[in-house]
């Protein structure tokens, strides 16, 4: 009983938003008496939730309020990803947790969270830098034993549904940076990790994520410019409201690349993408490749037309436009 009380008081205090709770109020929806809800309110404590007390108003959660999974998980209507969510304050690197549950059948569409990363990765070999208790720290972890999930096409995704989970809260014209930088103009807002290992001989695919959302990394620690949520909209961003949206964007991403539709995922990164016909340039390891840029195939990469007439495909994993 104890558990479903608890959440059952988390969840009416976090729906009222900034509003105030009455102990009369909470009481009579839960239906315990007062020394039993501060029973649950002590409880909801140790699991990393503060209170506001006040006088003449009652109740309300802290700010910044902790990343919870009952509060993910709740009515989130995914086929795969996060049907299963955990949270920790502090790990290494949500990727590398990730894959340490792979080896358990049921842990397909696991999400990871954490409150900060020592050891946080980010392409290419650069760390992934984010202030405790601000930003979103994420990893989905999918099982693929038939190797259905091309890595390119979940990197593609990722991206994907990043740009629409932020576009949910209220920013606009979010574009993409191949393969999936996600940015506001050209400030870099959230940046995503796909890894593959063999797990017991089994093929695991990690989906790393990382959103600034109420803090960017200063500017002379990073090679592109940078931003947040809250420093883009002006006001406060609820990281749980945005960390739903991205695992049902993603959810559906998922659903199609297993389902071989991978056209709508060609024609959305498409239209993220500023760059279609330019001129750039792109780095692949030590070799620098300049040319057109004609389209994206989402099982193939980048696909650009070069000097010498030659047409190029440039692999996600492996490539960054310079
Ligand atoms: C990039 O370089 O743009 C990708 C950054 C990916 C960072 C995320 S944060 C959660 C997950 N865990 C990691 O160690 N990295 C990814």
């Amino acid at each position: 009983m104890t558990i479903p009380q608890v959440n059952h008081l988390l969840e009416l205090l976090y729906d009222r938003g900034d509003g105030y709770f009455v102990s009369d109020e909470l009481t009579a929806a839960i239906g315990v008496d007062r020394t039993r809800l501060e029973k649950l309110i002590e409880l909801l404590g140790h699991r990393g939730h503060a209170l506001e007390r006040n006088p003449a108003r009652g109740v309300r959660l802290a700010s910044p309020i902790r990343l919870d999974a009952h509060l993910i998980e709740r009515e989130l209507g995914t086929r795969r990803i996060g049907k299963h969510v955990i949270c920790f304050d502090e790990l290494d690197s949500t990727n590398d947790v990730a894959f340490d549950s792979a080896r358990q059948a049921e842990a397909d569409g696991l999400v990871v969270l954490a409150e900060s990363q020592r050891r946080g990765r980010g392409r290419m070999g650069r760390k992934w830098l984010s202030r405790p208790r601000s930003n979103i720290l994420l990893s989905a972890l999918l099982l693929d034993p038939g190797k259905n999930l091309s890595q390119d096409a979940l990197t593609i995704a990722g991206g994907l549904a990043v740009a629409e989970g932020i576009e949910a809260v209220g920013v606009h014209d979010v574009k993409l940076k191949w393969p999936n930088d996600v940015l506001l103009e050209t400030r870099k807002v959230a940046g995503v990790l796909v890894e593959v290992r063999t797990v017991e001989r089994n093929r695991a695919v990690v989906i790393g994520i990382g959103v600034n959302v109420g803090a960017h990394p200063h500017q002379e620690l990073l090679d592109s410019p940078a931003t947040d949520l809250v420093s883009e909209l002006g006001h406060d961003v609820r990281r749980i409201e945005v960390i739903r949206k991205i695992l049902q964007r993603l959810d559906e991403w998922v659903y199609r690349i297993s389902e071989g539709k991978l056209e709508e995922l060609r024609t959305a990164w498409l239209r993220r993408c500023g760059m279609l016909n330019e001129r750039i340039s792109v780095a692949c390891g030590d070799v620098r490749h300049v040319g057109w840029l004609l389209d994206v195939s989402p099982l193939e990469g980048l696909i650009l037309s070069t000097d010498d007439g030659r047409r190029i495909y440039l692999q996600a994993g492996s490539s960054r436009i310079l």
